[in-house]
């Protein structure tokens, strides 16, 4: 499937694109080593300057709180653990991106992390994927970087993703993964540094609904997200560093979200969706929520 850039074609291109169904199973990595080592992104520092600390411990809690909301409305969690001195394990959107492929088999695309940091954690999740029946994809090392569903959004209902280009994935990543996985792929160039993950200022809901960051794009990404979707939701200033646009719906119905984001909040409710309120805060220390937290299962 092809990469689809011009906005006029972007309405087709989704509703041509092979269907899927809903999310029914994640990914979880624990957090037993969860901690803030070095800044790799903007947020890892406090106003001084210094590195953020974490309570590993409320960490622990708060991502048991967050893999129970999801077993709650009956998604499926499997887990995994890392070994220690991977700091940034548990973030399991960013180490692949798993799919069901044209044949309607579970696959699987490896990331190429744009860190040293994090670039053994990936060799972790290739060996979950291998015991559980994925067919694994190498992504090519001189297309460098590519960080899996951090991203990679995906459109739901359709074989078809949203792909940052920014920090952490080239723009040379999205040929290849449309080649790889089957897709259509809308690539999003993002503009701020603070939203260095597709998935810090997008977040598909439904196949016509999406939070998104505006600030966080030129103006051809708007004009494609705007193509894309019917019900474009901006959010305010303080909900976007409140991480409101890593939230996850994974069934068009309940939004999982980081609390206190009180009018993002409000126009979910408005349409109609169930708001499950968490507190992700240590994450946060990190960069990261609750969409980051999860690898979503084909
Ligand atoms: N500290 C991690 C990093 O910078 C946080 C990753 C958050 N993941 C995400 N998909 N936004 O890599």
């Amino acid at each position: 499937m092809p990469v689809i850039a011009n906005a006029d074609d972007i309405p087709n291109a989704l509703l041509d694109a092979p269907g899927r169904g809903p999310c029914t199973a994640l990914l979880m990595a624990r957090p037993t080593h969860f901690q803030v080592e070095s800044a790799i992104n903007p947020w890892m520092k406090d106003a001084q300057g210094r590195l953020n600390l974490v309570d590993r411990d409320r960490a622990i809690a708060q991502w048991n709180a967050l893999a129970q909301a999801y077993r709650d409305i009956g998604i499926t969690v499997h887990e995994i653990d890392g070994p220690p001195g991977l700091p940034d394990f548990c973030f399991s959107a960013n180490q692949s991106l798993a799919y069901r492929d044209t044949d309607d088999q579970p696959a699987v695309v490896l990331s190429s992390m744009a860190n040293a940091s994090r670039k053994s954690e990936v060799a972790h999740f290739e060996r979950w994927y291998r015991d559980h029946g994925y067919a694994v994809h190498q992504f090519p090392e001189e297309l460098w970087p590519f960080e899996g569903t951090g991203d990679a959004i995906r459109h739901h209902g359709q074989h078809a993703f949203w792909g940052g280009i920014g920090p952490r994935t080239s723009i040379e990543a999205w040929n290849f993964v449309a080649r790889a996985t089957g897709a259509v792929v809308i690539p999003l160039r993002l503009t701020d540094e603070r939203f260095y993950h597709l998935d810090t200022c997008l977040c598909v809901l439904t196949t016509r609904t999406a939070l998104y960051v505006p600030s966080a794009f030129d103006a051809p990404g708007l004009e494609r997200l705007q193509a894309g979707f019917e019900d474009l939701i901006p959010l305010c200033t303080e909900d976007s560093r409140n991480f409101a646009c890593n939230a996850h719906c994974p069934d068009d119905k309940h939004v999982l979200i980081q609390r206190g984001s009180d009018a993002t909040v409000k126009a979910l409710t408005r349409r109609g969706f169930e708001v499950v309120e968490l507190d992700t805060s240590e994450f946060m220390k990190s960069g990261g929520s609750v969409f980051c937290l999860k690898q979503e299962l084909p």
